[in-house]
């Protein structure tokens, strides 16, 4: 066997499988977003604006995206398949520029990324969750 497809071998084992590439993933998560949550997340919806400080209060993006797994859509948690939630977080936090471009959140990754909030008195002086 040539080199080349031993490595790829072992990338495929170390990484899980395939894993979309940021642009696909924040289309499909763009389109998530429309079908599933913007009804609510958009002016005159129920549900809060999903801004930037909204999102970072969360601190990581693997707490936000088990949230949105396990409260999202409102009363409906589950309901998207694991990929589905990945996308639409990634999206969120891409949209809200928590996110770099290159970068697609996945179940390994999605620790490591903390929530810069915004600073300068952005957030209240209640306390947090
Ligand atoms: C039926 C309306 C509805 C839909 C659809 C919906 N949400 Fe929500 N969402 C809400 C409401 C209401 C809250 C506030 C819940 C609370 O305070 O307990 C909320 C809260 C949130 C929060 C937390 C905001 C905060 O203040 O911390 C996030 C993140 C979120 N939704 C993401 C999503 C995502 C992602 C989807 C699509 C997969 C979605 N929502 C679909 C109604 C909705």
């Amino acid at each position: 066997m040539r080199m080349r497809f031993g490595l790829a071998t072992i990338l495929l084992a170390a990484c899980g499988g395939s894993k979309p590439d940021p642009g696909l993933q924040q289309s499909i998560g763009s389109r998530v977003y429309v079908t599933c949550c913007q009804s609510c997340h958009e002016v005159p919806g129920t549900g809060p604006r999903l801004t930037r400080t909204v999102l970072a209060s969360r601190l990581t993006a693997a707490r936000l995206y088990t949230y949105n797994q396990q409260q999202m859509p409102y009363n409906a948690g589950g309901v998207l398949s694991d990929e589905d939630y990945l996308n639409v977080t990634a999206w969120l936090l891409r949209r809200a520029n928590l996110l770099t471009p290159n970068t697609t959140l996945s179940l390994r990754n999605m620790e490591t990324i903390l929530l810069i909030p915004p600073a300068e008195g952005a957030f209240s002086t209640a306390p947090g969750p």
